[in-house]
């Protein structure tokens, strides 16, 4: 099917192969979400930019749906998955630092959002921890950075490369905060592009949503 990526299910097909089909006795993963384009879901698309690598085909609304779906919406352009997981790099005194600030997503007022799924280079992934580590917070201060803009923008990690060979991505990054805070979030994206980390991106799309 022309345009789409990751899956390619019709839309009419039960989704059977992430973690099983809850009627056919496989088990839901709560760690589990899909992001999917096309014309329905709660969120209208605003703008879709290519910042690195290969795109993405233009949608106008996005469905996030958690744990698993019995079949694609219908119209559905793109899907893509990803899981949360364990944190890899942060140090005990960020963490604290990190729950003391950070909000919940969904709150009423946050009624802008934003997908921005990464591909990092195999030269990032041929690193060993304690190098991408230095150049995630010791040179790059991803998590410094990030804190400043707590509690304003609330986020989600989810990791797609041990999904499978085949995820287009290795992250999907997802944040919502209120319409007052969309240049703090525009600072935020500028802030962490110019950094070190950011030279082992090879594929970047930044979605913008409103609700
Ligand atoms: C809202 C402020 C932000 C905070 C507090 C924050 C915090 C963090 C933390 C703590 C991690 C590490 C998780 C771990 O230890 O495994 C992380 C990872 C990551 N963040 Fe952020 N972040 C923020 C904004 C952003 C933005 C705006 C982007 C994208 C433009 C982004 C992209 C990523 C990516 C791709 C990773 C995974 C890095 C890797 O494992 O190689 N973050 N973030």
């Amino acid at each position: 099917m022309a345009g789409k990526i990751g899956i390619s299910y019709g839309s009419d097909s039960p989704m059977t192969e992430f973690g099983g089909n809850p009627l056919r006795g496989g088990a839901i993963n709560p760690r589990l979400f899909f992001f999917a384009g096309g014309v329905s879901g709660a969120w209208s698309v605003e703008s879709i930019n290519t910042v690195t690598g290969e795109g993405l085909p233009l949608v106008s609304r996005l469905d996030v749906v958690h744990g698993e779906i019995e079949k694609l919406p219908p119209k559905t352009e793109w899907v893509l998955k990803g899981v949360t997981s364990n944190v890899r790099y942060v140090a005990r005194a960020e963490q604290r630092a990190l729950l003391a600030r950070q909000a919940a997503l969904g709150r009423p007022e946050a009624r802008r959002a934003a997908l921005i799924p990464i591909k990092k280079s195999s030269a990032w992934w041929d690193l060993p921890q304690d190098e991408r580590r230095r150049i995630f917070e010791e040179s790059s201060h991803h998590i410094a950075t990030g804190l400043k803009y707590l509690p304003a923008i609330a986020r989600r990690l989810h990791h797609c490369r041990d999904l499978g060979d085949s995820e287009p991505f290795d992250f999907l990054t997802w944040f919502d905060y209120a319409p007052e805070h969309a240049q703090a979030f525009e600072d935020l994206v500028g802030e962490l592009r110019v950094t070190e980390e950011w030279k082992f991106v090879e594929r970047e799309v930044d979605i913008r949503l409103a609700r």
